[in-house]
């Protein structure tokens, strides 16, 4: 059984604009000690596929439906909120782009570790000290009985995002999703935070979801590659198979604009001529066609499934199917 297994997974939101379409139809599974890289442009629903899968999109707005979704076996979108709840502290876990707003300043970092290992574990006291102390030396800390008693403010951002992977890995977790974890941290933090998160995930078997805008951090870090588009995944492989053979036209865009490792300053994704569609007014049959250079007429009218074009490769498009 994989681990994560989504299929046709939908997240309106309402607004006053009408529904927001924001995840339309997304399809996934995730195998135990894998990491799958979510890329796509500002907008296509990274953040929002994850957060439903956390449970942490409030209702209203947000109306999650489709599915199943398989986490362990466990219905997500019919498990009970305590039954949810029990997950997102022990099994599945989450770490965001900018620490400080999930770390709480008012307290130290020990007290926060600590914390969890109390509400979740029933444990106190010294051995609760010394099970945080571990954790920040395995995520890199040279003073780990130092760093146990400062404050959130007093660390650098790899820093504190070292701690945010200690406090999402602290209870062992089989699931860590992390939403752009490095963004903002200078290139060799990033590398080494993000081969900390790997190697700490793998100890524990655990798979990580990580949604990044920058392609070198996926083919340094990611086993496998899912291209979101208009809240859809348009193509899904194997890192080594995307990079040498995109066959959705968005992804092929995509990999064009991939920055060459000699520039700087960092090319966003985004090159691509013209936008996403209005997630208020999807169009119908394939929303990357306006922006595609090999659409065909079948294309106005139809959406195109996700279907296997090569072993391992998954492609949203018509066009790709022949190719
Ligand atoms: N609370 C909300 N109400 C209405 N629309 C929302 C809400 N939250 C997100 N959206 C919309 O859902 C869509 C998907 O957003 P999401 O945050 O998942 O994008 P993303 O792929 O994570 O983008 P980025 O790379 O910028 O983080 C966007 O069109 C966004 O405007
Ligand atoms: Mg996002």
């Amino acid at each position: 059984m994989p681990l994560l297994e989504i299929h046709d997974l939908h997240v309106t939101f309402r607004t006053p604009e009408g529904p927001v379409h924001a995840v339309d139809g997304v399809d996934f599974t995730l195998e135990r000690g894998r990491t799958l890289a979510l890329v796509g442009e500002s907008g296509s629903g990274k953040s929002v596929s994850s957060l439903a899968l956390m449970g942490l999109l409030p209702s209203p707005p947000a109306i999650v439906r489709g599915g199943p979704c398989l986490f362990e076996g466990i219905s997500l979108l019919e498990a009970p909120e305590a039954e949810r709840r029990r997950l997102r502290g022990n099994r599945m876990a989450m770490i965001f782009q900018d620490p400080m707003t999930a770390l709480n300043p008012f307290l130290t970092i020990g007290r926060q570790l600590t914390e969890v290992l109390e509400v979740h574990r029933g444990v106190e006291g010294r051995p609760a000290r010394a099970r945080a102390e571990q954790m920040l030396h395995d995520v890199g800390l040279a003073d780990p009985s130092r760093a146990f008693d400062q404050y959130p403010h007093e660390f650098s951002g790899g820093m504190r995002q070292r701690v945010m992977i200690a406090m999402a890995l602290l209870l062992e977790p089989s699931l860590v999703i992390a939403d752009e974890p490095t963004t903002g941290l200078d290139v060799t933090v990033q590398a080494q935070i993000l081969a900390l998160l790997k190697e700490r995930a793998q100890k524990n078997e655990a798979a990580v979801l990580l949604i990044t805008h920058d392609l070198g951090v996926v083919a340094g870090t990611a086993d496998e590659v899912a291209v979101m588009y208009a809240g859809r995944i348009v193509e899904h492989a194997d890192v080594d198979t995307l990079f040498r053979a995109p066959r959705h036209p968005y992804t092929r865009g995509l990999l064009q604009s991939l920055p060459r490792l000699d520039s700087t300053p960092k090319v966003e994704l985004s090159v691509i001529p013209g936008h996403p569609p209005d997630p208020v007014r999807l169009p119908a049959g394939c929303p990357f066609r306006p922006r595609c250079r090999v659409a065909v007429e079948r294309c106005a009218h139809e959406r195109p499934a996700l279907q296997e074009v090569a072993p391992g490769q998954r492609t949203a498009c018509f066009v790709a199917e022949g190719a």
